[in-house]
């Protein structure tokens, strides 16, 4: 049981959604318009300023990049009026901006906030994955094992051949052998062309048939999948991948000392957190933005490690 805490105003909870609705709505405008750095753009300024109406201080401790390469919603920018809680936020305004240019699934508005360290300073590098949903005995995964060690210990505990398990990996050329090793043992692979966020929540939703992650994307996606996992049950393993010394530096600056360190659900997101995301375009978790007669709709999903709580929030806003 995660106690609760005193810092995470339970008003915040609700107060997120506002924030991952104003993200979703900004983006909106330009789905489907080959657009990526737009979307991106009208997302990350909707965002800040739905941050900077809250009654908290916050600082971005994973956001779009360093100050010097993101004008806005930087890593340790502090947002918030500055009255309220100290409060630690992971925000991604939009996860998957090809998918939001080419009007794909899954793209999402999303934030995790936490009490101060609460969640990994993870630099921008790449992050090796491996998650499940919730019910599974204690590390059923670890990355030191191979892909088919991993699936087949999921199989035996779920009660199935590995040949019933699926799986869900970025479609990528880097993941070529591990989705030949899955497929040799008859696993089958769910391959999604981005949005790794809603990838790993995947395998906490039954009705998705997703079973397991595997795979490397960014580090900071694996943060908030995390938080995410923490309220909905579940495990995640993550190592950061580097690949130059440029990254290595940057991880150290970040306050990372074991650059090989196998993290665990509760070191990538520990004590209390809250995690929002609403749908910028139709996916596993969420519907996406839809404007019809005057107004837009919005789906949001928020939740709390401590209570387990998660909130489904349909919106209605008035255009203009
Ligand atoms: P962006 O929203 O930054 O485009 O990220 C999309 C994404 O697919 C993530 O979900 C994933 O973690 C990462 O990119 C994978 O990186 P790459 O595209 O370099 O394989």
């Amino acid at each position: 049981m995660t106690t609760p805490s005193k810092v995470l105003d339970r008003v915040l909870v609700l107060e997120m959604v506002r924030v991952t609705e104003a993200a979703a709505i900004g983006a909106s405008t330009l789905i489907g318009r080959g657009d990526e750095k737009a979307a991106d753009a009208a997302a990350v300024e909707a965002m800040r300023a739905a941050l900077n109406e809250l009654d908290m201080d916050g600082t971005v401790v994973i956001g779009e990049g360093e100050r010097d390469e993101a004008p806005m919603l930087f890593i340790g920018e502090k947002v918030g009026t500055g009255n309220g809680p100290a409060i630690d936020i992971a925000l991604d305004p939009l996860e998957g901006t090809t998918i939001c240019a080419k009007a794909g699934p899954n793209s999402l508005a999303v934030l995790a906030i936490a009490e101060k360290g609460g969640l990994l300073n993870a630099p921008d590098v790449y992050m090796d994955k491996i998650a499940v949903g919730p019910g599974y005995p204690d590390n059923i995964i670890d990355l030191d094992k191979s892909p088919s060690e991993n699936v087949r210990a999921l199989a035996a505990a779920k009660g199935v051949e590995p040949n019933e398990i699926i799986a869900c990996v970025l479609d990528r050329p880097r993941h070529e052998k591990l989705i030949a090793e899955l497929r040799s043992i008859g696993c089958g692979v769910v391959l999604i062309g981005d949005g790794d966020v809603a990838g790993v929540i995947a395998t906490s939703n039954p009705e998705t048939t997703i079973d397991i992650y595997m795979g490397s994307g960014g580090a900071p996606e694996g943060v908030l999948a995390c938080a995410a996992l923490r309220c909905v049950g579940g495990q995640f393993k993550g190592r950061l991948l580097f690949r130059n010394d440029d990254e290595r530096a940057r991880a150290a600056k970040w306050g990372v000392t074991d650059l090989d360190k196998q993290y665990d659900l509760t070191e990538l997101a520990r004590g209390d957190c809250i995690f929002a995301a609403t749908g910028v375009t139709s996916g596993s978790l969420l519907d996406g933005v839809k404007r019809q007669g005057g107004k837009m709709t919005t789906e949001s999903v928020v939740m709390r490690a401590s209570s387990g709580t998660v909130r489904w929030v349909k919106g209605e806003h008035r255009i203009g």
